[in-house]
């Protein structure tokens, strides 16, 4: 290969390589703006009714980062134990977990009245705040945080409700931080806890 053949090949070489590295980062690039923009959707205003029975509005976890998890109080496993872990993480966190709120949204507002949820959460850490209302109102949030609920017929004539198990990681800002899966290691949830109370 003679010299002038060989420098065509060499920067045609080097140009594919250039393209191909730029098309790399624009898709990567475009990748994050749509993870930003979806988790931008997530949150937003709501009006629910605590479980002393008092109103209880977005506005009071504005200011410092918040978890929210939508559940159930007839909730055979799931509710039950991302609550209990919740307790033990908020005791984990000591004085950092005064800077960090959490709410639980009951998706079954029917059955789950304040005084339901009220006598339900003594098994719980009680910083936990439980959230019920009406249909309407839980309807909406439900559809402010994109989450799933479905009543399933049991066979003796009751329903239980299939749902969203994830933890909605929440700036202060109202703005979606990150979520914490079912049952994910403690160490993993502390570390990302710290780190949005980090971030505030
Ligand atoms: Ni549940």
């Amino acid at each position: 290969m003679n010299l002038r053949l060989f420098r065509i090949v060499a920067w045609t070489l080097a140009g594919l390589l250039t393209v191909a590295v730029v098309y790399v980062g624009l898709n990567r690039e475009a990748g994050q703006k749509l993870v930003a923009a979806t988790g931008g959707g997530i949150g937003g205003p709501f009006a629910l009714t605590r479980s002393d029975g008092s109103q209880f509005t977005d506005r009071e976890l504005a200011g410092s980062p918040y978890l929210v998890f939508f559940g159930f109080t007839h909730c055979p496993e799931v509710c039950p134990t991302t609550l209990w872990e919740a307790s033990g993480w908020l005791k984990e966190l000591g004085k950092d977990a005064d800077r960090l709120k959490m709410v639980f949204v009951t998706v079954d507002p029917e059955r789950d009245t304040s005084e339901v949820l009220a006598e339900y959460m003594t098994s719980f850490d009680p910083r936990i705040v439980a959230l019920t209302g009406t249909p309407e109102a839980v309807e909406a949030i439900k559809k402010a945080y994109k989450v799933y609920s479905r009543k399933v017929p049991t066979e003796d004539g009751d329903y239980t409700v299939d749902h969203t198990a994830s933890i909605y990681l929440m700036h202060g800002d109202g703005s979606f931080s990150g979520t914490i899966a079912y049952q994910e290691s403690a160490d993993t949830v502390l570390e990302k806890l710290r780190r949005l109370i980090a971030n505030g």
